[in-house]
């Protein structure tokens, strides 16, 4: 372990989520390749979440870096206002293509807050430039849309946003649709909107993943989504979590019957080599910003927006997203996934596990039943999977497994085989 690197980070450097006075040591990675990264003191540890969701064709791809490499000795980057180029278009239109969902254009940003802003900035602008005056928002609760201020807005008040909660736009939230409160869910939803102030509508289809991996139905997605439509809301999806296979479908909106106004991406969306976000709309919401008049116009920009390179790195990820290898992984993880979850279903110290595409999740018990991120289990869990070389990082009491999709079966064995020996160190806790 290199003691400098350590203690020079400590000095100087911020960690996400994390208080300044970290007791607990950061680990100095020094390489990663396919499923493993490589640490300082000579550990490898397999990432069992997809380095926080994004590297879904593992580390160190060489099919990506060969693109990356090529690009930038061709065109690495110009501005996009004025100019454009083939990575970005080529990326835009087979990106379109492969969401569908009436998606027609795309704002490139650089993550998955930023993908957010845009969109909401989009739907308040789109309202103004009909003459309409809709400036709210309706989110679900327990919803993680990012850090920005627009995006903190429309996500839960709490941890993440309590310092910052009494300058956040005016938002309201309807209950989480777990499966016994659908009626309650969609009359709040109802008076929210009927007011007609409420621009959009923004969720993160399926399974809110920051909340702690919870899972709702399509069904009830798709009655929101119709309830939001007889009001004049736009309905934003939030895939940067879902996107790219993760729910077991290309993208979550593939699961329901109607289909968004806006849609939101980041994360796999590079298979995790350089950051990149994108806003979509459909062209009903573009419509009043068809126009030469210049206060009409998205003032919005950011510096790399369109960055030739990533566009570049984008499009190869895709390649290998929609390959019939990657295709036929993300199906092999899913029915590994179910298998296994039958094994612990009934374990004592299981409270509740669910599997949605190639995402696990298991939710512990406490001694006092509580789930919560802060729970102090974290710690404990975080230790046990580093000492057996895993990386799988809780949300407080509730556990995930979220892999990159070239994990084979035999390192999926191991994870759970890891979870399976955890379940017994909880006897005795
Ligand atoms: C659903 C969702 N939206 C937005 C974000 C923010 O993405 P980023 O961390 O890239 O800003 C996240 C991050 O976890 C997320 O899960």
């Amino acid at each position: 372990m290199n003691k400098n690197i350590i203690e020079t980070d400590a000095a100087h450097l911020w960690h996400p989520y994390s208080p300044l006075l970290n007791k607990r040591n950061v680990a100095e990675v020094v390489s990663a390749k396919g499923m493993y990264l490589h640490l300082a003191d000579g550990t490898k540890l397999l990432d069992g979440i997809s380095s926080w969701w994004v590297n879904i064709h593992g580390h160190a791809n060489e099919v990506l870096a060969k693109a990356v490499h090529e690009q930038i000795l061709t065109l690495d980057h110009t501005l996009f206002a004025g100019f454009t180029h083939k990575p970005a278009v080529e990326f835009a239109t087979r990106l379109l293509a492969t969401i569908a969902c009436e998606q027609q254009r795309l704002f490139y940003s650089e993550n998955g807050s930023t993908a957010v802003e845009v969109a909401l900035k989009l739907a308040i602008q789109y309202w103004k430039n009909k003459g309409a005056h809709k400036t709210t928002f309706v989110a679900i609760e327990g919803a993680f849309h990012g850090d920005t201020f627009g995006a903190m807005s429309v996500s839960a008040r709490g941890l993440f946003t309590e310092a910052f909660d009494s300058l956040l736009n005016p938002v309201v939230f309807i209950p989480f649709p777990d499966g016994t409160n659908d009626d309650l869910v969609l009359s709040t939803l109802e008076e929210y909107i009927r007011g007609g102030e409420v621009a959009a509508f923004i969720y993160e289809p399926l399974i809110q993943g920051t909340a702690g991996m919870r899972i709702y139905t399509p069904e009830m997605l798709t009655k929101l989504i119709l309830l939001c439509r007889k009001y004049n809301v736009l309905c934003i999806a939030d895939e940067v979590m879902t996107g790219f296979g993760r729910t077991g479908k290309k993208f979550a909106s593939h699961y329901t019957t109607v289909n968004p106004d806006m849609m939101c991406f980041s994360k796999a969306i590079t298979g995790g080599l350089l950051p990149l976000g994108v806003t979509t709309c459909t062209r009903e919401v573009e419509k009043p910003f068809l126009t030469d008049q210049l206060h009409r116009a998205f003032f919005h920009g950011h510096s790399y927006t369109a960055n030739a390179t990533i566009c570049r790195l984008a499009l190869e990820s895709l390649n290998l997203f929609e390959s019939v290898d990657c295709q036929e992984n993300i199906t092999r993880i899913e029915s590994k996934h179910a298998a296994f979850l039958l094994t612990i279903v009934n374990h004592k110290n299981v409270k509740r596990i669910q599997c949605l595409g190639t995402i696990l999740a298991i939710e512990l018990q406490t001694e006092n039943g509580s789930t919560h991120y802060e729970h102090e289990i974290r710690h404990f869990l975080n230790d046990f999977f580093l000492s057996r070389g895993v990386l799988l990082r809780p949300l407080g009491n509730i556990i995930y497994i979220l892999p990159p999709y070239i994990i084979t079966n035999q390192q999926l064995d191991e994870i759970y085989t890891v979870v399976d020996e955890l379940l017994i160190a909880l006897n005795s806790k």
